[in-house]
């Protein structure tokens, strides 16, 4: 019997020594230690051992359990510090790579563009009013002296949702919201999302304005200049002037359209001025009395002017592009050109 347990305890040793994984070794541990493992099965032999020799053979089989269970713990230490080992060298990180570069964003040219014009404004003491831009008929026209057979009204430019409902074509809207609800003295700019039936190069369906209106008493066309004038060095350069053209818009009486020294060749004549030194960036004029009255202000009180441009005309001056198309093809590097960080 002795020598069975002698050979059970070789055989432990040698298998635990081949154990290669903690895995392996639990199944091993089993196959000796476990419920119906070898050793426990000794155990349930000892009813066939005369009772005087089963005290001993019992404290044989408790050695020879205890010993096992010595060589399976000593083994199980070892076969888990190499793993640790393994895993650690498998997920080590080299911390020599170079990084993964985080992208990031940048300021749209657009925006740009419509901070410095808010900025240069509000400097001035002009507040910001946003608009719809779904807006009635009225908004977008009437009230704004645009009779019925006015050509920016032509279905092939403004898109109308109703009989009475169009998408707003222009921001001059805001004038008229304006000035329905607040007393003079007014100073607002008004910037927005406009959209016209137009597609080319230098048109889009969809665009940018931002509209500027100055109600108070005694206001006039050299007020229009200075406000002007001090925008456009904040927008161009400090070297910029301005030049007042006479000009038509329902909406103002008299109207001009203003024209700055070009930004290219300030003022002696290039391919982006057409050889001209001019180059023009808004209409305006002052305030329309028939267009205070439709907003119930006193025209023999107060006269206003007002002005409209669009943020992408300013912008392709600015920055020299050539394509409206190019501000929203979201072309990353065209994007990252603007990016001044
Ligand atoms: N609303 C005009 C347009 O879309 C621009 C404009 C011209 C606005 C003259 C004005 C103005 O306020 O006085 O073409």
């Amino acid at each position: 019997m002795n020598e069975k347990l002698k050979l059970l305890l070789e055989k432990a040793q040698t298998e635990t020594e081949n154990a290669l994984s903690t895995r392996d070794l639990q199944d091993l541990k089993a196959k000796f230690l476990g419920k119906s493992g070898e050793i426990t099965a000794l155990m349930k032999e000892m009813r066939n051992i005369p009772p005087e020799e089963r005290s001993s053979f019992g404290k044989l089989v408790n050695d020879l359990k205890e010993e096992v269970a010595n060589l399976f713990s000593i083994r199980e230490k070892t076969l888990k510090d190499k793993e640790l080992k393994e895993q650690l060298e498998k997920e080590a990180v080299d911390i020599t790579l170079p990084g993964t570069k985080q992208k990031m964003g940048s300021i749209h040219p657009l925006n740009i563009v419509k901070n410095e014009i808010i900025s240069a404004f509000a400097g001035m003491g002009f507040e910001i009013f946003e608009g719809p831009e779904i807006e009635t008929d009225y908004y977008c026209f009437q009230a704004l002296n645009i009779p019925k057979d006015h050509p920016a009204r032509d279905m092939q430019d403004t898109f109308y949702i109703g009989n009475d409902i169009v998408l707003r074509s222009q921001t001059s809207t805001g004038q008229v919201r304006v000035m329905e609800n607040k007393k003079p003295p007014i100073k607002i700019l008004s910037p927005g999302r406009v959209y016209r039936a137009d597609d080319d190069a230098s048109h889009s369906p969809m665009f940018h304005q931002c509209e500027g209106l100055v109600v108070d008493k005694g206001v006039s066309l050299c007020d229009l200049q200075g406000l002007l004038n001090e925008f456009v060095k904040v927008v161009f350069d400090k070297e910029t002037k301005t030049r007042l053209r006479p000009s038509y818009f329902p909406f103002t009486e008299p109207s001009v359209e203003v024209d700055v020294t070009c930004s290219k060749c300030h003022g002696k004549g290039c391919s982006l001025c057409k050889g001209t030194g001019w180059i023009e960036i808004l209409g305006a004029g002052v305030v329309n009395k028939k267009v205070l009255e439709n907003c119930g202000i006193d025209s023999n009180e107060y006269s206003g002017l007002a002005f409209g441009l669009g943020l992408e005309r300013i912008a392709m001056i600015k920055y020299g592009v050539n394509d409206i198309r190019t501000f929203f093809e979201n072309n990353v590097k065209f994007l990252k050109q603007f990016d001044r960080r």
